[in-house]
């Protein structure tokens, strides 16, 4: 009997959306309502490592996410798994005695492990980083021969922002037209050298998973809230070309302006939902206010903030030396103590950009 194992390891970074997506027009392919812009982290900071293995000796697909296995029964991970076996080629390794041809691809079984070195489900986008390096690793062992924006597709039925992490840099969401979602893909808007100044910083208010998981608070949201149809339909377009301006002249300014202004509209959003939404805590607010506070005193804006479905802050600096300044002010007004919620700092080296 064939003895051999063949595997492949990817990492893949987490990205952090400054114009969110929030609501689905299709729950199953996973399309958006409006589309979005993110930049992708540094890859040794927040990311996952997958290692994907293929052997005629396994009996069935199973997946671990950090030690634990998985059930791969649900619909997100049966349909990238289908997706990227229907693209697979050739794979030959003659020392190894290992030849694979693509009609191989549907009878044989995959071992998957993965893991993040962060707080999973905790509104850090863990589900982006895990689809998309999921995807990308299973690609690379299959031999399929699709470009980035193509594999960002089949990340993106995995879960919506996993597509973005397929590129570095700037990346932007497009929401596409098509019905079998073909065109909602993610494109790259700059590149990680682009503007690497920025230096991004996590503060980890509390790393328990969320109690409302973005796929029901979405599906709520579009259910309830007209304040979402008034975001998708007026505000979002037109902030999407303001932010790609502002990226492209790295428009500080105008960047902090509309990255805060449609965090706090996605989080205005969930309480306009029914029943309301709450990711953000007495924390989050205090960060906010703070660095409201600070870049109204300074005359020009030094730090942006954005966050997710969770209470946790991103705070983008425009340099390091602001970096430094407002890493000693969080920690002068949240002092890490055990009995705080602040529990630790997540810092981006250099620039997330690298
Ligand atoms: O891709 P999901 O289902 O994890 O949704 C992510 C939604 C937000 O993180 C809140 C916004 C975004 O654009 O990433």
């Amino acid at each position: 009997a064939e003895k051999w194992v063949y595997m492949v390891t990817a990492q893949t970074p987490t990205n952090i959306a400054v114009i969110k997506y929030w609501g689905k027009r299709d729950e199953v392919r996973i399309l958006p309502v409006n589309d979005s812009i993110s930049v992708t982290l540094d890859p040794d900071h927040l990311c996952t490592v997958t290692t994907v293995a293929v052997s005629p000796s396994f009996d069935r697909d199973r997946m671990w996410l950090n030690g634990k296995e998985i059930s791969l029964s649900g619909s997100r991970y049966q349909n990238c798994l289908r997706e990227i076996r229907g693209r697979g080629g050739e794979v030959e390794d003659k020392e190894k005695g290992i030849k694979i041809e693509k009609k191989d691809w549907e009878k044989l079984h995959l071992h998957i492990a993965s893991h993040n070195n962060f707080p999973t489900a905790a509104g850090l986008a863990s589900s982006a980083a895990g689809f998309a390096c999921l995807v990308f690793s299973l690609a690379k062992l299959m031999n399929v021969d699709e470009d980035a924006s193509h594999l960002s597709a089949i990340a993106r039925q995995g879960s919506g922002s996993a597509c973005r992490s397929l590129f570095g840099g700037f990346v932007k969401w497009e929401m596409g037209s098509k019905e079998d979602g073909s065109d909602s893909v993610a494109v790259q808007l700059a590149d990680e050298k682009h503007w690497n100044d920025l230096v991004i910083i996590i503060a980890v208010v509390s790393s328990r998973q969320k109690e409302t998981s973005s796929t029901s608070g979405m599906r709520e949201s579009v259910e309830t809230s007209l304040l979402l149809q008034n975001r998708a339909k007026e505000v979002v377009p037109k902030r999407i070309l303001q932010m790609e301006e502002a990226i492209k002249n790295r428009d500080f300014a105008s960047f902090t302006q509309l990255s805060c202004a449609d965090s706090n509209q996605f989080h205005a959003v969930c309480l306009d939902t029914s029943p309301p939404i709450f990711y953000m805590n007495d924390t989050s607010h205090r960060i906010i206010s703070l660095v409201e506070k600070w870049n109204r005193s300074e005359g020009t804006p030094q730090v942006a903030y954005t966050f997710d479905a969770g209470p946790n802050a991103v705070l983008i600096a425009r340099n390091r030396k602001v970096a430094v300044q407002l890493l000693q002010g969080l920690l002068y007004y949240f002092p890490p103590k055990s009995d705080t919620d602040m529990k630790s700092y997540v810092v981006g080296d250099k620039s997330i950009l690298k």
